[in-house]
């Protein structure tokens, strides 16, 4: 199965996908049985690195802006919220985003899909405003979301899971520039993987989502990727905001 177009596979991933998946895992064929296409990766990381989630070089990542210092996308990363694609900068009203997205991200090129786990993460990097606002981004990154073990072309449906960690949060972005919602994948070690605690990688002390530490959250489990990403925009309703 292709990945191209994203919403034709989104809208038989619930269907077509499954079965296969579940054949594989049960120890059938090692290709995966939904992959990305290579213009697809590439839009994904020429996005990236439009919207600075990713500096141009590695060397010149800059902690107010970049979320990850590169970023070598080997799949992608399809999320919808009750049917409306985030697909690189789309537009979100936080009306729409009350609720968890759909979410469902490819195997990728070279591996069995079935010899690892993932984990997902959503972070804001611009809050409580993008860099160069004011206030600025004070609690870059703000954790929307972490699950793990999350699999391959199997779409993860929009209810909570014992794998969240911590549970989805709706954005309420308080700025009227438009935060960045950054949606990352990791390839997970080899196993019964227990997570790093989320609330032990804050980059200062004293905040609960607030100054989520990515990096620092992906070091310590050993997580390797982001092997695809994703990401919206949204903005404090107008009339609204902080
Ligand atoms: C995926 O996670 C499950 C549940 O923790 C674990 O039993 C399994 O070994 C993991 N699979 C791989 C390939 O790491």
């Amino acid at each position: 199965m292709r990945f191209y177009p994203l919403l034709a596979f989104v809208a038989s991933a619930s269907t077509a996908a499954i079965p296969d998946v579940e054949a594989q895992a049960n120890g059938g064929s090692s290709s995966p049985s939904c992959k990305a296409d290579n213009r697809e990766i590439a839009i994904s990381k020429a996005a990236f690195l439009k919207a600075k989630v990713i500096p141009p070089r590695p060397s010149q990542y800059n902690d107010k802006v970049n979320v990850i210092p590169s970023f070598n996308p080997d799949a992608t990363i399809a999320i919808d919220y009750n049917g409306k694609q985030v697909e690189y900068g789309t537009k979100f009203q936080t009306t729409e985003t009350t609720l968890q997205p759909n979410v469902v991200f490819t195997a990728e090129s070279d591996l069995r899909y079935a010899d690892y786990n993932y984990t997902v993460i959503i972070a804001d990097p611009d809050a409580l405003s993008p860099a160069g606002t004011t206030p600025g981004p004070l609690l870059k990154n703000y954790l929307h979301w972490i699950y793990y073990d999350a699999k391959p072309c199997l779409e993860r449906k929009q209810q909570p899971s014992a794998k969240d960690q911590p549970m989805y949060a709706a954005p309420t972005p308080p700025s009227p520039q438009a935060h960045r919602y950054t949606f990352l994948v990791y390839r997970q070690p080899k196993g019964v993987y227990t997570p790093p605690n989320p609330a032990t990688f804050p980059q200062t002390l004293g905040a609960s989502r607030g100054m989520f530490d990515v990096n620092g959250y992906v070091k310590a489990g050993r997580l390797e990727g982001p092997v695809a990403g994703n990401y919206f925009l949204e903005a404090a309703p107008v009339g609204g905001g902080s």
